[in-house]
């Protein structure tokens, strides 16, 4: 999935950026390890400033964009992770996970890597239905989730396993302006997904066909324009928050063999 970002990950940076809220949850999640890896880091959002930062990063565009009070990242990708075993004391990776090629082997490489703690902030695939913009607009979507992750718990179990028993899934709510553009952020501003700049840095807008984004585009623009959005989803808007699938992923590892 490198490619992906070799070519779409150019302006990145522009929009996507950390969110000071989801920042704090996977900063608190992170507890005390003073060393971390950052797995699939980009541009660096999320990457904490107050301890020990390796960055890892597969895409040299990506790793072109960290700006430069960060770490310089090294190349690599997570399924062979340029370190040493038990070599810091957590391995972080935000939102990367679902771009693995190999995502058991990276799982196995974040829990050969640290001492203590994984922390992942991704989403539950079984949940894909909680977005109005899955359901209503892009259907192809759930076409995107291989179909045992679209079973309910298959996901939960499959990270249980390949991190270790004691793993605790965090719901995260993704805030009504979250910093972050992300695909799901901007549930309460729709009108933000009729803006190609907005999409460019939507990797979902990438891997579906073009001509099914175009036309959901187009559809989402009239409903809009007409107030058939507006009215359908009025329950939202007065919402702070909304949850869509999005998790902290913490695992805590024992000292057993793996
Ligand atoms: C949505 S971006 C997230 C970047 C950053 N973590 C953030 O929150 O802004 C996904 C990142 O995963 C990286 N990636 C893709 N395949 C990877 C792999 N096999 N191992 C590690 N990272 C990978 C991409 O190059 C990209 O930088």
């Amino acid at each position: 999935m490198t490619e992906l970002y070799d070519t779409f990950g150019v302006g990145y940076s522009g929009k996507r950026r950390s969110d000071p809220r989801i920042a704090a949850a996977i900063h608190g999640a992170l507890g005390d390890a003073e060393s971390v890896v950052n797995v699939g880091a980009g541009a660096g959002s999320y990457e904490p400033r107050d301890r020990t930062v390796i960055a890892v990063e597969p895409s040299a565009v990506m790793r072109e964009q960290r700006p430069p009070e960060l770490p310089r990242a090294l190349a690599g990708s997570a399924e062979a992770l340029p370190l040493g075993d038990k070599s810091v004391d957590a391995a972080m990776g935000v939102l990367t996970d679902h771009h693995w090629t190999d995502r058991p082997a990276g799982m196995r490489e974040l829990c050969r890597v640290a001492r203590n703690r994984v922390v992942l902030f991704t989403f539950d695939p079984a949940l894909w239905d909680l977005f109005w913009l899955n359901t209503e607009y892009l259907p192809g979507f759930e076409q995107l989730i291989e179909p045992e992750y679209r079973e309910p718990g298959f996901w939960r179990d499959e990270l249980r396993e390949l991190l270790g028993g004691d793993v605790r899934f965090v719901e995260v709510p993704v805030p009504h302006d979250c910093v972050d553009g992300f695909y799901g952020a901007y549930w309460r501003r729709p009108h933000a997904y009729l803006d190609p700049e907005v999409r460019a840095s939507i990797s979902v807008c990438r891997k579906l066909h073009r001509d099914e984004v175009a036309a959901a585009v187009e559809r989402l623009r009239g409903d809009l324009e007409s107030g058939r959005w507006a009215e359908v989803h009025r329950g939202l808007l007065d919402l702070p928050q909304l949850e869509l699938g999005y998790k902290l992923v913490v695992a805590d590892l024992g000292s057993g063999d793996r």
